[in-house]
């Protein structure tokens, strides 16, 4: 595995779904913040792609030190291996795909860190020529389209016997109509592992949550009611098996409802990987 010059660090679960046949490799990645520049990119784009780098040269390290009031008991491995820009971070875990060969690479948003043409470009192209099958969500650094990378909506991934929801959270709520379109999934009963950018903060998980500033979650109490829809249809509807986000910049993992895992995953920029095996 390409672990050799220190980059990557990994989180591994498994999550048993019955019905489910043989192992079904997911890899999980978050928060690459991508600024791409390239020869059609204006000055105005560069001087911008510019200032975002060196801003997350900085910023990532203190995520991940734990440096920041919001990121205080994070302690992540950062050294040199770490210290790349995020196009160079990005190249690395799409190798890493590559080699792994997982059945679904994802990405649960702030893939960009801005939006800006050379990014979209840039992203597009690469995840084309990896070619394995991928899904994304946009983060709050996003829009909520990208092309053909995402758009509004539900969308799902179906794979043997379970599938993947991917639901734009990333403004700390969810729309009517995302809304309408995961109960109706949650009716079909198909079991489901939900991909969302910002965490949820349920009855379950809110003391370990509320560590983390409040900007960082959804919280069942404080949220408006789409928010809270959003929780509760994840909490009790029995299709929805996990959910994996990221935006905290920070690796988490809990149990957010009785036997139902949310893995936060950690600052794909910095060489996070999660691994999840579905059997
Ligand atoms: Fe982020």
């Amino acid at each position: 595995m390409m672990t050799d010059d220190g980059f990557f660090w990994f989180k591994k679960h498994r999550l048993s779904i019955p019905g489910v046949e043989g192992e079904h490799l997911l890899m999980h990645i978050t928060d690459t913040h991508i600024s791409a520049i390239d020869e059609d990119s204006t000055p105005e784009e560069k001087a911008e792609c510019e200032k975002q780098e060196a801003l997350w040269a900085d910023f990532k390290e203190k995520f991940a030190r734990g440096k920041l009031p919001f990121s205080q008991g994070n302690d992540e491995p950062y050294g040199e291996p770490q210290k790349i820009s995020t196009v160079e971070a990005f190249e690395k875990q799409l190798a890493l795909a590559r080699e792994l060969k997982p059945e679904v690479l994802l990405l649960s948003g702030d893939n960009l860190d801005h939006m800006h043409p050379a990014g979209e470009r840039y992203l597009k192209k690469k995840l084309a020529e990896y070619g394995g099958r991928f899904l994304c969500v946009p983060g709050n650094h996003e829009d909520p389209a990208c092309g053909e990378l995402w758009a509004p909506g539900v969308r799902t991934l179906e794979l043997e016997g379970f599938r993947i929801a991917a639901v734009d959270d990333s403004r700390r709520t969810v729309s009517d109509a995302d809304l309408a379109a995961l109960k109706a999934l949650c009716a079909e009963g198909i079991p489901m592992i939900v991909l969302c950018h910002v965490p949820l903060s349920t009855r379950m998980c809110q003391e370990e949550m509320r560590r983390i500033m409040d900007y960082f979650y959804i919280d069942w109490e404080t949220a408006g009611e789409n928010g809270k829809a959003f929780i509760s249809l994840c909490e009790e509807c029995d299709a929805v098996r996990a959910v994996l986000c990221g935006h905290v910049h920070g690796y988490h993992e809990m149990e957010y409802a009785p036997g139902k895992l949310q893995v936060i995953g950690s600052q794909g920029m910095a060489g996070a990987v999660h691994l999840l095996t579905v059997e």
